[in-house]
Formats: structure tokens, sequence, C-alpha cells
């Protein structure tokens, strides 16, 4: 099973947009594709328990159907970093809980979305680097195509790699409709990140649900 960690340059930029744009991207190759959530906060109530709108986003762009618990197993209802809505909730995060939710899944590939950007803390002890590596070394960062993002991206990757983990791609998200020098943005990205541009995704309007990124993935080794 082929395993990609989706971070972002920062919250709100895009990540479960590509995620599951790569899903469908990945369904419509023939693959048998999940995505998870492992840790979301900003869930709602439900009769049915607390539900997060990107898990649900990913479980609907995914072919392979997974207990709601699998793909989304710590959830916290406020909006608020990860560390303060474990506290707040009383939870205790614990790792063997994410790599158990991994068992007994029959996919070809896994997207796993993270939370927040790269550098989270999950509680006072773990970051989010601490969960990623139960599920894969595989990074995929997604850009948010606006002024800033070179410096959050440079950044980020720096870290990813200190960290030990691999970019193998990253994703230009056209979020700004009107950004000024796009192109210019995206080949000075191209020539300064360490993996090639696997996905770029036009600023759209979102209540569109097809597929609207191009992709163009690395030749795969199926791991
Ligand atoms: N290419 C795009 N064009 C237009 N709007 C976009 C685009 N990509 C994302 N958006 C919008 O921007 C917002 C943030 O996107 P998304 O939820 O995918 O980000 P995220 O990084 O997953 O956020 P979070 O940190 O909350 O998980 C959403 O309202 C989404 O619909
Ligand atoms: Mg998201």
């Amino acid at each position: 099973m082929n395993t990609w960690f989706i971070t972002g340059t920062d919250t709100e930029i895009g990540k479960t947009r590509a995620a599951c744009d790569l899903l469908r991207h990945l369904a419509e190759q023939g693959h048998r594709v999940a995505g998870l959530k492992p840790l979301a906060s900003g869930c709602e109530r439900t009769p049915e328990g607390l539900r997060n709108a990107d898990a649900l986003d990913l479980m609907a762009a995914s072919n392979v159907r997974l207990p709601y618990e699998k793909v989304n197993p710590y959830a916290f209802e406020p909006p608020v970093a990860p560390h303060l809505a474990a506290a707040a909730a009383g939870v205790e995060l614990d790792l063997d809980v994410a790599s158990g939710a991994l068992k007994d899944i029959e996919a070809d590939w896994l997207i796993v979305e993270g939370i927040g950007g790269w550098s989270v803390p999950l509680d006072e002890r773990l970051l989010l680097r601490d969960l990623v590596q139960v599920f894969t070394r595989q990074v995929v960062l997604v850009v948010g195509m606006r002024l800033g993002c070179i410096n959050h991206a440079l950044l980020t990757v720096e870290q990813i790699q200190r960290d030990g983990f691999e970019l193998v791609g990253w994703v230009a998200n056209q979020l700004d409709p009107d950004m000024a020098e796009l192109e210019g943005n995206q080949a000075t990205l191209d020539r300064l990140l360490p993996a090639p541009r696997i996905g770029t995704i036009p600023s759209h309007d979102v209540e569109k649900q097809e597929v609207m990124g191009k992709w163009r993935l690395p030749p795969l080794s199926l791991r």
C-alpha cells in the first residue's frame, strides 16, 4: 500500500481540496483509495457523534468504504489548535489508536490529511511528525499560492527534511484568483523545491465536485 501524508504551508490553504482531487484522480486510474484525517478539531455534534467536514469530504472522494471512526479516530469539537482541543476534551493522544485504525484497510493508496501546517504540537509531548511516522515517511506539500508562499514553502520543506521525512512532491493550489505573478511564483518553487510539482489546482467554484486539478505523479513504486 502506498501512503502519502498531505501537509500544507498553513491551515486553510487547500489540503482537503488537494487530497480529495488526488483521491479522485487515483480512483479514476483504477486504484482502491482511502482518505484519512486522523486528527481533527472543528467538528460538529451529530446523533452519530462528532463529525468533521474534512473527514466527510475525504470519505466522499474515496472508493474504499471505511467506518467514520477509522477515518477520523480523534475528533474534537472546538475549532482550535489540536493540543488545546485535546486538553479541553481531557483526551490523551495514543499513537497506537492511529496505527490500529490502519489495520485491515484494503487499499492501494492511503492519502492522509494533516492538521494545520507541519510544525504542529499535538499535546504536551507529541508533535505532528510523531503521528505522521505512524503512517508514512512520504510527504506531499500543498502550497496555497498567495503572496508569502515561497517563504512558507521553503521553511516547511526544510523542516520536513530535518525531521527525516521525504518530500515526494508539491501541489500548487491557486487559491487566490488575482495573485500577481502566479506563474513566476510557481516557476520559482519548481526551481527551489527538492521534489516535482505533482498537482496544479486552479482557483474554482468550490461547490463543484469534479476533479479540477491537473495531476502528474512520479513513477510509482509500490511499497
Ligand atoms: N483552488 C481553490 N479555489 C478556490 N477555493 C479554494 C481552493 N482551494 C481551497 N479553497 C477553499 O479554501 C478553503 C480552505 O481549503 P481547504 O479546506 O481545502 O484547506 P485546508 O488546508 O484543508 O484547511 P484546514 O487547515 O482547515 O484543514 C475552503 O473554503 C476551500 O473551499
Ligand atoms: Mg482540511
